[in-house]
């Protein structure tokens, strides 16, 4: 049985044909409608969510197959003191596959070594969110056709954005890919990251502070939002929250083909009038969620293809 912790669990041969099946179910949506059909998908969110959840959801129902599960800590047993591996004995009772998102860094591979379904981490606190990634490396293999050969840069909440991490972790195996690393000091990319991963596999890459100096570089930029709920003080959100905000003026320095991408929610990281510039992707990047989680719900049961 296979699970989906850290985005290192899927080859770069397992993530080029899980990434050709979301472009086929993304251009054939029909032949996929029924290949999930009487199969259940749980969701146990522990944590906010709009996107992650809904478009698991979504991904589910588009091919025939049901869903359950809970939004958030306090409607489930979870408020009562259960731990997360008596939870998932009890899911797997009632469910074929699940995804979970907790704010405990590595409650998910917790739950994966109790479980007897395949365990998707949707984000585990500041660590990791492999399935942003996947969608994220569709929307550029959609944009840029290539995942190789490219300059990243990724701006605002390094330190505790986790879809940072997992991205640069799952670009990190692509030839000639460089990272530009645009944060405020306080918010850089944690050091497990930057020894593990980037100096580990000797990726190029530079960390500044502004992104004035940088973005004519960039192929993609990936804007994050400064992630709140991780500070532990008030004061310093508030200081760092407004560090970068992307406004056409920015944009102008842009190379024509640079991509946006943005994880989403956006608070105040992109002007509202970026959306309307065709280098905007991130509303592209909500659609092509729904696609990488069909696949990738597929791959993890086994389900034939269509
Ligand atoms: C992200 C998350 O939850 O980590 N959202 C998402 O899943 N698309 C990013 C964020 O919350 O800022």
């Amino acid at each position: 049985m296979r699970h989906l912790i850290d985005p290192l669990d899927l080859s770069v041969q397992e993530i080029d044909k899980l990434l050709d099946l979301a472009d086929d179910i993304a251009g054939n949506p029909k032949r996929y409608s029924q290949v999930c059909s009487g199969k259940k998908l749980a969701t146990l969110f522990y944590e906010p969510s709009t996107r992650t959840r809904l478009s698991f959801e979504s991904a589910m129902l588009n091919m025939g197959g049901s869903v359950l599960g809970f939004s958030s800590a306090n409607s489930s047993s979870a408020a009562k003191g259960e731990s997360v591996a008596d939870t998932i004995r009890a899911v797997s009772c009632y469910a074929d596959i699940c995804a979970i998102r907790h704010p405990k860094e590595g409650a998910p591979l917790r739950a994966s070594q109790y479980s007897k379904i395949p365990v998707i981490n949707a984000g585990d606190g500041g660590h990791q969110h492999p399935t942003q990634t996947l969608t994220d490396l569709m929307t550029i293999r959609v944009k840029k056709h290539r995942l190789d050969h490219l300059t990243i840069g990724l701006c605002g909440d390094l330190k505790f954005g986790r879809t940072v991490h997992s991205l640069i972790t799952a670009l990190s195996r692509y030839e000639g890919v460089r990272f530009v690393l645009i944060s405020p000091e306080e918010l850089r990319v944690p050091d497990y990251i930057i020894d593990n991963v980037l100096k580990a596999k000797n990726i190029p890459f530079e960390e500044v502070e502004n992104i004035e100096d940088v973005i004519s570089q960039l192929d993609i930029l990936y804007m994050t939002r400064v992630q709140k709920e991780r500070f532990f003080n008030e004061e310093d959100y508030i200081r760092l929250k407004d560090s970068y905000i992307l406004t056409m003026d920015k944009m102008q320095n842009a190379k024509p083909d640079m991509a946006v991408l943005h994880p989403l929610p956006r608070v105040n990281e992109i002007a509202l009038e970026v959306d309307d510039d065709p280098r905007a992707a991130y509303f592209d990047q909500v659609q092509n969620g729904v696609y990488v989680r069909m696949a990738l719900m597929m791959t993890l049961l086994e389900v034939e293809h269509a």
